[in-house]
């Protein structure tokens, strides 16, 4: 009888302390780091899905997206915020997804980032 009592304390401290464990590591380890907040790590991908499909080429006036330059001049100007946040006119047809609008304004508002 004393041998059961002492397996199953055991038994309860090897179960509390493997759920202790899942429980204290699972916000590490299911949180993988995201990728950064820069124009090459996230950034042009939103841009290559929402934008580009116009926004491509460097001869027109309304820039060219696919290359960072591009973006930071339009950026620079005040552009491309008035027209991504504050008047909410690009993209012209499909909106952004609010995660990606979220991304955006994130990422100018740390000083767009290469
Ligand atoms: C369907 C094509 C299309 C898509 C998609 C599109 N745009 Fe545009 N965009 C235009 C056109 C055309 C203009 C020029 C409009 C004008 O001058 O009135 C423009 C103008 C702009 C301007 C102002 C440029 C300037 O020089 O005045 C910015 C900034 C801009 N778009 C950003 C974006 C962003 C950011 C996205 C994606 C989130 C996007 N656009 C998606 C067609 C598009």
């Amino acid at each position: 009888m004393k041998n059961f009592v002492r397996i199953t304390t055991a038994v309860i401290i090897c179960v509390a302390i493997i759920i202790s464990c899942k429980t204290t590591k699972s916000p590490t380890t299911t949180t993988a780091t995201p990728p950064a907040l820069t124009y090459t790590a996230s950034v042009k991908k939103i841009l290559d899905q929402n934008c580009n499909g116009c926004h491509n080429n460097p001869e027109k006036k309304k820039g060219d997206f696919t290359k960072y330059a591009g973006v930071k001049a339009k950026i620079d100007k005040g552009e491309f915020q008035e027209e991504v946040f504050q008047k909410k006119s690009m993209p012209p047809k499909e909106p952004l997804s609010a995660d990606d609008f979220d991304k955006l304004k994130k990422w100018v508002e740390a000083g767009a980032p290469e």
